[in-house]
């Protein structure tokens, strides 16, 4: 076999095309059930968790850390729109590196996408199990002992909430992609309505003083909890993991993907502001339930920190379940092209959704969240994401030189300007992630080389 050959082999757009219009998943979800997909995905624990570790890194600035690390996902995020309308299939950036950068590197893109999508779905799972605990200590005085809630390594045995948050998603996923965008939906607009609670009891608190100093340690913090914060905005392109499920993809996608992150960028900013206006900033240092702990200092009553700790145990289902459809969705489409195992594209004719597939990446999540501590790993879910998303912005170059008159139902503003920003954007803040980091990242690589080599290379149905 002509190994240079094999890996720069592409599929043609106009297949593509083709093959999400014989596609053998059920064409269910409108433009709303796309928004709340890519909602579903991104609003979880990055408000309600990782915001209380960014505030002692960056002060009140913190708001502007989150408009700068949402202008970095609008680059990106432009760029996923244009490809999502161009090409509709389930394998989101994927099958974009597909049609314009050969196999392998799509194959990388793939593998990036399981630390993306699986691999976080995993941490986000153990953060629930987090939640829970501080639900039931509030609500009944007691938690779950440490031998069930956490995984070996954190002084536990088995993270059985991990399991259970993870295997309620598989139910629904099993009875199909329409009820799955159905509950999706209910919890959506639960964690909307808890955020919007919470600035409006944290506003009635804000004084202009805590936001003096506004930057007490500099830009360098500024920026630091901007790349802290970018994953809070991972999960917008879950939309374009449902190409071929959606009833109008190439009007649908687009505006599916950069209306959820206008509105989930907007919410950001707000809850930011009233929760480092409520209260001074110094006091977030060590709350890992952070807003949970300003509504109980602000209203003086366990009642609405609880009440929020049940909104963020719905909010983090809901981006376990969206981001467990888009591992499935992805693998689907790897699986058709003959990089993976054939069984993981058979779809169950009754429900309409791949259930063999299903399975598999349940299991596998359920057994990371059970038995592994994720730090490392869930910042390795960051640099995977990062480098997917360099790799959209450069197949928009491409393909724009390539096929400058393949019709486009959305197209970036200012190209090449942006996506050239999107690549700048993503490549600097992988570089800013710590060498551990990028240790883990190679090791996870490496490992995609060789399955790809020992397997993909020579099944794969462009062979
Ligand atoms: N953006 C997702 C979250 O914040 C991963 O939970």
């Amino acid at each position: 076999m002509n190994l240079r050959a094999a890996t720069v082999r592409r599929k043609p757009v106009a297949d593509l095309v083709a093959e999400s219009d014989h596609g053998t998943l059920k064409r269910s979800l409108g433009l709303g059930q796309l928004t709340m997909l890519s909602i579903g995905a991104t609003l979880g624990s990055g408000i309600f968790v990782v915001l209380g570790e960014a505030v002692p890194v960056a002060g009140p600035a913190v708001v502007v850390s989150f408009v700068l690390a949402g202008i970095t996902a609008l680059f990106s995020a432009l760029s996923y729109a244009e490809l999502a309308g161009m090409i509709p299939l389930s394998g989101s950036s994927y099958s974009y590196a597909y049609a314009t950068l050969g196999e392998l590197v799509a194959w990388v893109c793939g593998w990036c996408l399981i630390l993306e999508y699986g691999v976080s779905v995993a941490s986000v799972a153990v953060g629930w199990g987090q939640y829970l605990n501080e639900l039931l200590r509030l609500a009944f005085g007691f938690a779950i002992p440490d031998a069930l809630s956490q995984p070996p390594g954190s002084g536990g045995i088995v993270n059985v909430p991990a399991i259970v948050v993870v295997v309620l998603a598989m139910l629904l996923l099993l009875s199909g992609a329409k009820e799955s965008a159905r509950a999706n939906a209910v919890m959506v607009a639960v964690k909307i309505v808890t955020l919007v609670l919470f600035c409006a009891i944290a506003f009635t608190a804000v004084k202009a003083r805590n936001f003096t100093p506004f930057l007490p340690l500099g830009l360098a913090g500024m920026s630091a909890g901007a790349a802290k914060l970018f994953f809070s905005y991972i999960g917008f392109d879950a939309a374009s993991t449902a190409g071929e499920e959606a009833k109008n993809p190439q009007r649908d996608l687009p505006r599916a993907i950069l209306l959820s992150l206008g509105i989930v960028t907007v919410l950001y900013c707000l809850v930011a502001v009233a929760a480092v206006g409520a209260l001074p900033w110094q006091q977030f240092d060590g709350q890992e339930a952070a807003l949970s702990h300003v509504l109980s200092v602000v209203s003086g009553n366990p009642f609405w920190a609880g009440l929020l700790a049940v909104g963020a145990i719905v909010a983090i289902s809901s981006v376990v379940l969206t981001v467990l459809y888009g591992q499935t969705r992805i693998l689907f489409a790897m699986s058709r092209d003959g990089l993976v195992p054939p069984s993981l594209s058979k779809v169950d004719p009754k429900s309409g959704s791949p259930r063999i597939n299903t399975l598999v990446v349940s299991g596998f999540v359920a057994v990371l969240a059970a038995f592994i501590p994720l730090g490392k790993l869930a910042d390795a879910t960051s640099i995977g994401t990062l480098f997917a998303f360099l790799l959209v912005n450069i197949a928009v170059l491409l393909l724009r030189r390539r096929q400058p008159d393949r019709p486009r139902s959305f197209r970036v503003p200012l190209s090449p300007v942006t996506p050239l920003l999107g690549v700048l954007c993503c490549g600097y803040m992988m570089f800013s992630l710590d060498g551990a980091t990028w240790v883990v990242f190679g090791a996870w690589m490496a490992v995609g080389l060789l399955i790809y080599f020992g397997y993909g290379i020579r099944r794969s149905r462009l062979a």
